[in-house]
């Protein structure tokens, strides 16, 4: 009889795990075995309603028959190719959707493996394309305070949570910060928060210090996700890309969780309708079913690239697996069953009921704000004197156990759930969310 792999008891110290407490997860392990549609099984054979989509990506739900049939199909059929200097017929297929998907300005797709790829590939693009233009000059990057851009070493200087950064040494040269855009007085927002969009003006600032010569991009996500959903104020992405753009400075949208449905449109340029210079994604462009990333960039940039002779490459970059031929098969078949399912709709239909059941949760134990944006919320709660991220934990650990499975950060509750949820299914994530609030201490 063969080993049943997903439940035997195993040797759990040789995996180091990522952003995970090692010693405390292995002494008490939480075990996912199996997903189908909008839930996880566990080990011990418990269904835990998927309140995350993974972590942001599994947009279209899991186990989702079309997306599975295509990876097997590709397997069997090429299951790699070199990317450099070749080519297979799906990732030309799949940079095409990618290009009629996107907002007008956006031609050209560069594949990577992940957010954290994606983010430094377009903050190379940037300093290279500057300097392609003939503004070598322009070598500083501009992120944000708060802001996630995955744990490479680009990522993590343009980033701003703290604890990513402190601990790799001096990063990046020439960085620096905006501000975050979360204000006490947008407490309990429904949506974009009314304040806050004079924070774009700090760029005007940091181009005064360093001059506008030495700048040669700005990133933010156009709603921080990672660090605890800070939503932009009104107002505030359009000063941005103002001022971006008078001062010659690329914007680049962090979108590895808002394209593909989150908010309820493709990207998060279509639903606000400020466009960037450059798109980052990853996440649900596979509904996280197989690592893979794409940069968007407009046809001013990718064209500044094409000169010199024919021969020659012309960007010096790119990875083993950029259009991965099974990557590239899911993430067709993962764009077939959104327009199919029409589920980029369907999570703006779903939005307001979302927002509704989401707020009722206001005047419970603990919860000092409540945001939200298509299909995204989060709850802070008020932290435990000298002891910030344990009640949050604390409540991870209580709706695991409930049969729910939500995402923390600080003393922040996440949720994102795949864009299939129902009605029900919403509203069983708050009640189960509910009884895990009043039982905290
Ligand atoms: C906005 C943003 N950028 C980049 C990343 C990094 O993605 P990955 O973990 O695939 O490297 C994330 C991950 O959560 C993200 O939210």
């Amino acid at each position: 009889m063969a080993l049943d792999r997903t439940t035997i008891p195993n040797d759990l110290s040789a995996f180091w795990m990522p952003f995970t407490a090692n010693r405390n997860f292995k002494k008490d392990p939480r075990m996912i075995v199996g997903a189908k549609d909008m839930h996880y099984e566990t080990s011990d054979g418990r269904q835990v309603l998927d309140g995350t989509a993974g972590l942001w990506c599994c947009n279209a739900g899991h186990g989702r028959p079309k997306i599975v049939e295509a990876i097997q199909g590709q397997a069997a059929q090429l299951d790699y190719a070199p990317a450099f200097q070749l080519g297979h017929p799906l990732a030309f297929e799949l940079a095409n959707r990618l290009r009629d998907m996107a907002p007008d300005p956006f031609e050209h797709v560069f594949f990577t493996n992940s957010g954290s790829e994606s983010v430094d590939t377009a903050l190379k693009i940037a300093l290279a394309y500057q300097r392609a233009k003939g503004e070598g000059s322009r070598t500083r990057l501009i992120g944000r305070e708060r802001g996630y851009h995955g744990v490479g070493f680009g990522g993590i200087s343009v980033g701003g949570i703290v604890n990513n950064r402190k601990f790799f040494g001096t990063l990046l040269n020439g960085v620096d910060h905006l501000p975050h855009t979360h204000l006490p007085e947008n407490a309990f927002s429904r949506g974009q928060p009314e304040h806050g969009a004079y924070l774009a003006d700090d760029l005007e600032r940091i181009v005064a210090l360093h001059g506008a010569d030495t700048i040669a991009a700005v990133i933010v996500e156009p709603m921080a996700g990672s660090t605890g959903v800070l939503l932009p104020p009104k107002g505030y992405l359009e000063k941005l890309r103002e001022i971006c753009t008078r001062h010659g400075i690329l914007l680049i949208f962090d979108e590895v969780i808002t394209a593909f449905g989150r908010l309820g449109s493709a990207f998060a340029a279509d639903h606000f309708g400020v466009m960037p210079d450059l798109i980052t994604t990853a996440k649900g462009l596979t509904s996280g079913v197989i690592p893979m990333g794409a940069v968007l960039a407009t046809a001013e940039i990718h064209d500044a690239f094409m000169t010199g002779p024919e021969h020659m490459i012309e960007l010096f970059h790119g990875y083993t697996y950029s259009g991965n031929p099974i990557a590239s098969a899911a993430a067709i078949a993962t764009l077939d069953t959104y327009r199919e399912e029409n589920l980029f709709q369907r999570a703006a239909d779903m939005a307001p009921y979302w927002e509704e059941a989401l707020h009722s949760l206001r005047g419970l134990p603990h919860v000092i704000d409540i945001r939200n944006m298509g299909l995204i919320g989060a709850i802070e709660l008020e932290p435990i004197a000298g002891e910030p991220t344990k009640r949050a934990y604390q409540a991870f650990l209580n709706a695991y156990d409930k049969g729910l499975l939500i995402r923390t950060t600080a003393d922040i509750i996440a949720l994102s759930p795949p864009l299939i949820i129902t009605k029900d299914e919403i509203d069983t994530l708050f009640s189960i969310l509910a009884d895990v609030l009043k039982s905290l201490d």
